[in-house]
């Protein structure tokens, strides 16, 4: 097993809200792992972190067992690691083929000035992820959740990640476009992407993972297989408070 994502006694706080309290976990390269909890758990916040979206406060976040927590986003990505947003965030005066190339593009969106826009590459995204042709050429505003959704994973397919942060991919989905997605990712990850995936659709994330992280309050409840974890008696109380 080779761990590519490694959290070390991570600390995040906002005032005096402790977001991520210690937490510390691996993923293995090629694998799939859940990351669950109750709103409010701090899963997003530590994908943030991962990104170097948010800065933390404390402890050590490894990519390929070298520190990211210095590093700027773009750099990160540039090492292979990428996400999407809970709530989708296209460049507005874009439209979606322009998006896809952003993610395309070396480190900036000055390099779209300068270098050509590689539009076959972000054509063939776009069509992996399910996007139509048609839409290609769209506002990102006129897409539905589910077009908006596919959206992020092609800007996030584009910068070619090893390891893929996904955050809700399914939420506010048609049962046709989980199965679609969901489809998507198994493909992906036959060809070896590590994935950590949030959601609340957990009848959606299960066959999609190899284990799963549960965690609430930021702070580490447990890990296993997902029945195990499931069945846990810490994680029961903090979906179901009994
Ligand atoms: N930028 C911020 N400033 C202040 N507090 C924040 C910030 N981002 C997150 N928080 C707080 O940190 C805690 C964890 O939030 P986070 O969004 O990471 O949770 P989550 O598990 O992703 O929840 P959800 O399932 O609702 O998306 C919450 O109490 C939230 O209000
Ligand atoms: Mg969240």
């Amino acid at each position: 097993m080779t761990v590519i994502l490694e959290l070390e006694h991570v600390v995040k706080r906002f005032g005096g809200l402790v977001a991520t309290n210690d937490m510390s976990f691996e993923v293995a390269k090629g694998e799939s792992v859940g990351l669950i909890g109750p709103n409010g758990a701090g899963k997003t916040t530590i994908f943030s972190l991962i990104m170097g979206e948010h800065k933390a406060d404390s402890g050590s976040i490894r990519l390929h067992g070298e520190e990211l927590t210095k590093l700027a986003t773009h750099k990160r990505i540039r090492r292979g690691v990428a996400r999407t947003y809970q709530v989708p965030r296209p460049f507005a005066d874009m439209d979606v083929l322009a998006n896809i190339e952003v993610g395309l593009m070396p480190d900036s969106i000055m390099a779209m000035i300068f270098t050509a826009p590689a539009d076959e590459e972000a054509r063939a995204i776009a069509r992996s992820v399910g996007l139509n042709d048609a839409d290609l050429h769209r506002d990102p505003a006129e897409l539905s959740m589910g077009d908006l959704r596919k959206l992020e994973l092609a800007r996030t397919l584009a910068t070619k990640p090893e390891v893929m942060l996904l955050d809700e991919v399914f939420a506010g989905l048609t049962a046709g476009e989980i199965e679609q997605i969901s489809g998507l990712l198994n493909e992906k990850r036959q060809e070896g992407m590590t994935y950590v995936i949030v959601s609340h659709d957990l009848r959606s994330l299960e066959p999609l993972i190899d284990r799963a992280i549960a965690m609430t309050q930021g702070t580490f409840v447990c890990q296993g297989d997902y029945a195990t974890v499931m069945s846990d008696e810490a994680v029961r109380m903090a979906y179901l408070g009994h």
